[in-house]
C-alpha cells in the first residue's frame, strides 16, 4: 500500500512518520521547498517529542521519503491524504479553505483516465460537506472523471494533540472513518489494520457525520476549558479552590476529569479557529450555536481579564520590568498560533516597555511575530527572572514546575509571581516569602 500525504506539516508530518511505522510506504509532499530539503537531510522543521527519531528510523528502512512533486509518486499511491491548514478566513470567520483546493485541482489534473481509482482523504479540519464539495469541484473541473471509477473522497479527521502526538496517533482513543464507499472503507481499514491490535475502535460514518464529530470534539473541549475558567472566577470571588472544584467534579464518570484545568484561555492552532468554523457552520445551516458562540466571546474576554489580573498583583506597570515563562499554547510544542500569550505580551507591552521573555521550544517561531515586537529574549529561566520586578507563568513547560523558588526570590526585585497555569502550591509560596497569584484559588 503506498500513501501520500499532502501537506508536511504537524498532522502530515506525524501522520507520515507513523504510516510509515506501520509498514506502509509514504511519500510526505509540501510545497516548501526548505521544509522538504531539511526534511531529505534528517532534520526536522517542528518540535514534536520522538518524531526526530520515528521520522529517521522510516526513512533508513525507505518507507518514509519527501518530495515538493506530487507528479512523481501519484501514480502509484493507492490513498492520498490531504493534511494542508484550514485557517481562519479573517472576512467571514469560515475555515479558510484555498491550501485545500489548489491541492484539489492539482490532484485532479493528475487522475488518469485509465488508472485505478484513487482515494483522496481530507484529514485537515474541513467544515461539513467538504468531502460532497470537493466531489463536485473535481467533477465539474474535469467533465470525462466519475466518482467511483477514478477517484473517492473520504474523511479521516486527526485528533492527534501537539507535545503528544506520536503517542496519540499510534494509540488513538478512536479513528473516525466518513465513507461513501466498500472501496473507501476498505482502504481505510486496511491503513488502520495495525491498530486492531489495541482493539482501537474504527468508526465509520457518512463523510458528513465524520466532518462534524471533529469539530463537535472541538467544540465540546473548549466549553469544557471555558467552563472550568469561569468556575475558576468564581472560585476567587467566594473564597473557594478550582483545583478541588475540579477534582470534586471530575470524579463524577459523566463529568470526567479531563479537560478542567483552569488557566489563561484556550489557545492553539484547533481550538479557536474550529469553534470559530462550527459557530459559522451553525449560522450557515441556520442551526446556530450559541453555546459555542458564548464559548468564544468568553474566552476571548478571558485573555484580556488576564492583563488585568497581573495589572492588579504588579500594580503600577510603567517602571517596572516583567519576565515571562512560556509564549506557546501549551509544553512540549514550539507552536504559537493564537497562543494566549499573543494578547497578554502586547496588551502588557502597552503598559511597560521593560519585558523580558523565555519559552524552552516557542522562541524561533515567536520572534516572527509581530506582536512580540519591543520584548527582550532571553536564554533561560534565570537570566529571565534576572532583576525583574514580577514573574508572569503563561505555559507550564515541565522546566518550569520545580525551581528552586530561593533562588526565584533572590533573582527577583520584587517576590511577586503570577501563575496563570496553577503550577505551584501556594503554601510554598507562603514559605518561601513570595507573593503568589495564581488562577481560582481564592487569591486574586
Ligand atoms: N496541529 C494540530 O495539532 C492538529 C490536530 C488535528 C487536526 N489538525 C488539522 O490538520 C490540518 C493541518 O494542520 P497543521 O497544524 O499540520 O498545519 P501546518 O500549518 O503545520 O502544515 C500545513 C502544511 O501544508 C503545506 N501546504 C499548504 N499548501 C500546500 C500545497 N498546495 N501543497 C503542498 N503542501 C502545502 C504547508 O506548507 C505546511 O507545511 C488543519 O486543518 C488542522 O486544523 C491539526
Amino acid at each position: 500500500m503506498n500513501i501520500t500525504i499532502i501537506g508536511t506539516g504537524y498532522v502530515g508530518l506525524v501522520s507520515g512518520a507513523c504510516f510509515s511505522e506501520f509498514g506502509f510506504n509514504v511519500t510526505c509532499i509540501d510545497k516548501d521547498k526548505n521544509k522538504i530539503d531539511s526534511l531529505k537531510e534528517g532534520v526536522i522543521p517542528i518540535y514534536e517529542p520522538s518524531l526526530e527519531d520515528l521520522v529517521k528510523k522510516n526513512m533508513t528502512a525507505k518507507r518514509l521519503s519527501f518530495s515538493t512533486n506530487l507528479c512523481d509518486v501519484f501514480k502509484d499511491s493507492n490513498a492520498i491524504f490531504i493534511a494542508v491548514g484550514t485557517p481562519t478566513n479573517l472576512n467571514n470567520n469560515k475555515a479558510d479553505l484555498k491550501y485545500i483546493y489548489d491541492v484539489i485541482r492539482e490532484i485532479a489534473d493528475l487522475i488518469e483516465l485509465n488508472d485505478n481509482p484513487k482515494l483522496l482523504v481530507t484529514k485537515s479540519t474541513v467544515p461539513v460537506g467538504t468531502g460532497k464539495e470537493i466531489e463536485s469541484y473535481i467533477l465539474n473541473y474535469r467533465t470525462e472523471l466519475k466518482v467511483g471509477k477514478h477517484f473517492e473522497v473520504a474523511s479521516n479527521p486527526e485528533f492527534l494533540r501537539e507535545g503528544s502526538a506520536i503517542e496519540d496517533f499510534m494509540r488513538p482513543d478512536r479513528v473516525i472513518c466518513g465513507v461513501e464507499s466498500a472501496f473507501a472503507k476498505s482502504i481505510l481499514q486496511t491503513l488502520y489494520r495495525p491498530l486492531n491490535l489495541r482493539e482501537t475502535p474504527i468508526l465509520f460514518s457518512k463523510r458528513e457525520t465524520a466532518e462534524l464529530i471533529k469539530y463537535a470534539s472541538n467544540g465540546f473541549l473548549a466549553t469544557k476549558i471555558t467552563f472550568i475558567n469561569e468556575m475558576a472566577d468564581i472560585c476567587e470571588k467566594v473564597g473557594a479552590d478550582v483545583q478541588e472544584v475540579a477534582k470534586g467534579i471530575g470524579l463524577d464518570g459523566r463529568i470526567g476529569s479531563k479537560f478542567l484545568h483552569p488557566g489563561p484561555g484556550f489557545g492553539g492552532s484547533c481550538f479557536p479557529k474550529d469553534t470559530r468554523a462550527l459557530a459559522e457552520i451553525g449560522k450557515e445551516f441556520k442551526a446556530r450555536t450559541k453555546l459555542i458562540e458564548t464559548v468564544i466571546n468568553v474566552n476571548e474576554a478571558r485573555k484580556i481579564n488576564m492583563v488585568k489580573k497581573i495589572k492588579k498583583a504588579i500594580g503600577v506597570l510603567d517602571k517596572k520590568t516583567i519576565s515571562i515563562l512560556g509564549l506557546t499554547f501549551k509544553p512540549n510544542t514550539d507552536d504559537v498560533r493564537e497562543s494566549p500569550s499573543l494578547v497578554i505580551v502586547p496588551e502588557l507591552l502597552k503598559l511597560t516597555k521593560n519585558i523580558n521573555v523565555y519559552d524552552p521550544a516557542g522562541m524561533p517561531n515567536a520572534k516572527k511575530m509581530i506582536e512580540f515586537k519591543g520584548v527582550t529574549w532571553k536564554e533561560n529561566t534565570f537570566s529571565c527572572i534576572a532583576n525583574t520586578d514580577a514573574l508572569v507563568i503563561i505555559t507550564e513547560w515541565n522546566e518550569f514546575r520545580a525551581l528552586d523558588l530561593n533562588k526565584v526570590k533572590e533573582a527577583l526585585n520584587e517576590p511577586i509571581i503570577i501563575d496563570l497555569r496553577n503550577i505551584y502550591k501556594h503554601d510554598l509560596m507562603v514559605e518561601a516569602g513570595i507573593k503568589y497569584i495564581s488562577v481560582g484559588r481564592g487569591s486574586i
